[in-house]
């Protein structure tokens, strides 16, 4: 598929992964819709760069815990850009504990309700429009979901959660709809702080992390593939192979 002209939804979209995905598709010509919580000044730095770019572009703060707020913005975003082709739910946190013992029940349905339901609640509130359009959704997991990993056990549930919706929407909608996820080991973001950082790049193949571009390349392959769909794509540098 050409992106050229498209429109995407990114969640959270003003940082991290998120960020750099909305700059990858606007360098590609996509109008972008991007939603933030907090970081409302990243958020129009992102907008105004595609904006310079001739595109069509806005930011709509929404808390993806919410179902209403997620049906306002997405009438927000369709109204602005005239549409969206594609959903990339990308939005997500990682609590405060990791252990079993210190999970409170307050943070695992925070976690749960943030990275799994509002990816659900956003393929729920678009579903019309992404069948009509013949779009695509990619819904960023993590390398957690298969192999548990160390942010804790209700971040792990939640991304292997959205794996299983991401297979249950490809069966879904197709032939209409792509679905796919991908699992991408850690990332140079704000989610893990800097001593977790050089431990996890120690113990990946290629020393180092991955850069939020290496995963913002993937989301653009899901997208302009019109024949992948209910993958999950690993972009782990070979982690799996230890
Ligand atoms: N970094 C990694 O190592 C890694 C690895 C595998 C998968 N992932 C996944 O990749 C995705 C992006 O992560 P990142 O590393 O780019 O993280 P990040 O830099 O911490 O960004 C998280 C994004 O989620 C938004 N967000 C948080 N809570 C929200 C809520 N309740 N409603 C709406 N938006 C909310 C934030 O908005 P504000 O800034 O406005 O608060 C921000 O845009 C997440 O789903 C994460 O789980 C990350």
């Amino acid at each position: 598929m050409e992106l050229k002209g498209k429109n995407a939804l990114i969640t959270g979209g003003n940082r991290g992964i998120g960020r750099a995905t909305a700059f990858a598709l606007a360098e590609r010509g996509v109008n972008v819709g991007i939603t933030y919580f907090r970081g409302k000044k990243k958020a129009e730095e992102v907008i105004e760069s595609a904006r310079a770019r001739g595109l069509k572009a806005c930011a709509v703060q929404c808390d993806i815990k919410d179902f209403k707020q997620v049906e306002k913005m997405v009438s927000q975003v369709i109204d602005k850009l005239g549409g969206i082709d594609f959903l990339i739910n990308n939005a997500g946190i990682s609590g405060p504990s990791s252990r079993i013992d210190d999970i409170s029940v307050e943070e695992w349905r925070e976690v749960l309700d943030t990275n799994l339901s509002g990816s659900f609640y956003c393929c729920k509130a678009l579903k019309g429009e992404l069948v009509r359009r013949k779009g695509k959704i990619v819904n960023i997991s993590s390398i957690a979901a298969k192999m548990g990993g160390t942010i804790g056990s209700h971040y792990a549930a939640s991304k292997a959660g959205l794996l299983g919706l991401t297979f249950a929407l490809t069966n879904e909608l197709a032939p209409h709809v792509t679905v796919n996820a991908i699992a991408p080991g850690p990332v140079d973001t704000e989610l893990i702080s800097e001593e977790v950082k050089k431990k996890l790049s120690a113990l990946t193949p290629f020393g180092r992390i991955a850069r939020p571009e290496e995963i913002a390349h993937t989301v653009i392959y899901l997208l302009e593939n019109d024949y992948v769909s209910g993958e999950v794509i690993d972009v782990n540098a070979g982690r799996y192979m230890d």
